[in-house]
């Protein structure tokens, strides 16, 4: 929807229904990159002319910012995200099975408040189509040229009981062609869920998750991946803190901050006010200051030794660099690329760059949780 909006007039866009403009937005950009003409287009109208690198979990990044989970649910456009210059990318979520996720529509859009309401209900192809996809790709395109992240979450069907099987499953069919795994225990929209954040049941599909780690890693000769965990804003402090120690205290690499929220504006115009009233997780600028707000949390509460992707509200550069000044090492978008199109990338990235040098910092490492210092 995002990209379609660069592309397509506003107002016709505006009258597309939202999960299809985003299909067709989608489509329209993997056609543009499957040409070197247009995709060499693609990349001079909206690749970020700085570079801000950074290395995490052993991972090197030309700059911070990727897209989200939710955004390319099926793998369709890797190529796409390349080429306009994010610095990595997340597909996904991925089920076991493959499911159609909730009736539509699903997908609803505020735009006077810049927010979306979504209940898509992890429709993806499943574990099984995906590999099968990402073979092809990597036989046909080689590895990414960006590091290519995998949000896991549970299928419908599974019991809560059975869920690390579910996660460790994905991960297992997928484990060669992600440089990141995400546990994904915090969509609003999968009937509970979130339970799942719950001290011994994250335990579980972390320790799970970690078996297929240890495995894969030594059958194929090849360092472990890093494991990330996704979590609600819609956590108290103690949750919140329980939930970072239970992730940092056995073994994954950094948290997600944050999903979508199950809370709603306390002031709306009354248009919008249909929008949320839908049932679903609500993303975008209402969520922009809370999602901050928690990235200063786990930055505190870990003294800044656990690595922490901001994601939620982020539309500009400047809202880019106070997660990061909040404590953030990378950042991540969906609702942005909606209402701000492509050239977001281009806005984050060049904007992070230049606060960079007007506080005189050298490298992004140096400017992360410096909200948290005197420098
Ligand atoms: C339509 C839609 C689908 C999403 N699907 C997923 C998903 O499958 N897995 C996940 O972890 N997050 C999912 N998300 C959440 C985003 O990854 C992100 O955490 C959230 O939208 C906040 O970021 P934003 O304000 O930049 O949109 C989805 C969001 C939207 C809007």
């Amino acid at each position: 929807m995002g990209l379609g909006y660069t592309i397509f007039a506003k107002p016709f866009l505006a009258i597309q229904d939202s999960e299809k403009a985003h299909s067709r937005a989608l489509k329209l950009l993997r056609l543009m990159v499957s040409n070197p003409i247009t995709r060499g287009t693609v990349s001079l109208l909206y690749k970020p002319s700085k570079q801000v690198p950074i290395t995490k979990f052993g991972l090197d990044f030309n700059n911070p910012f990727g897209i989200a989970a939710g955004m390319d649910k099926r793998a369709e456009a890797l190529r796409g995200w390349e080429a306009l210059g994010l610095g990595f990318m997340e597909i996904g979520g991925i089920t076991m099975l493959e499911q159609l996720g909730n009736p539509k529509p699903r997908m609803f859009r505020a735009g006077k408040s810049k927010a979306l309401v979504n209940r898509m209900g992890f429709n993806n192809p499943g574990s099984e189509k995906i590999a099968l996809q990402l073979n092809k790709h990597f036989s046909k395109h080689g590895q990414p040229r960006i590091p290519l992240w995998i949000n896991l979450g549970k299928s419908k069907l599974t019991e809560l009981e059975d869920a690390p099987t579910d996660y460790a499953t994905t991960m297992q069919r997928l484990w060669k062609y992600a440089d990141a795994f995400v546990i994904n225990v915090s969509s609003p929209n999968t009937p509970n869920l979130r339970e799942l954040q719950n001290d011994e049941e994250l335990k579980k599909i972390i320790d799970s998750c970690k078996a297929v780690n240890n495995t894969e890693s030594e059958s194929q000769g090849i360092s472990l991946k890093p494991i990330l965990v996704k979590i609600s804003p819609d956590v108290d402090d103690n949750q919140l803190s329980a939930i970072v120690n239970t992730a940092r205290s056995n073994g994954c690499s950094g948290i997600i901050a944050s999903n979508t929220t199950t809370s709603r504006p306390s002031e709306n115009s009354g248009k919008e006010q249909k929008v949320f009233a839908q049932t679903g997780g609500m993303s975008g600028l209402p969520i922009q200051t809370s999602t901050t707000e928690m990235i200063s949390k786990i930055y505190k509460m870990t003294d800044g030794e656990f690595p922490i992707v901001g994601v939620g509200g982020i539309m500009s550069g400047e809202d880019a660099w106070q997660k990061i000044c909040a404590g953030a090492s990378l950042l991540q978008a969906y609702s942005g690329f909606v209402f701000e199109g492509a050239a977001l990338t281009k806005q984050v990235v060049n904007g992070i760059e230049k606060k960079m040098r007007q506080n005189g910092y050298s490298t992004l490492d140096q400017a992360i949780g410096s909200a948290h210092r005197d420098d």
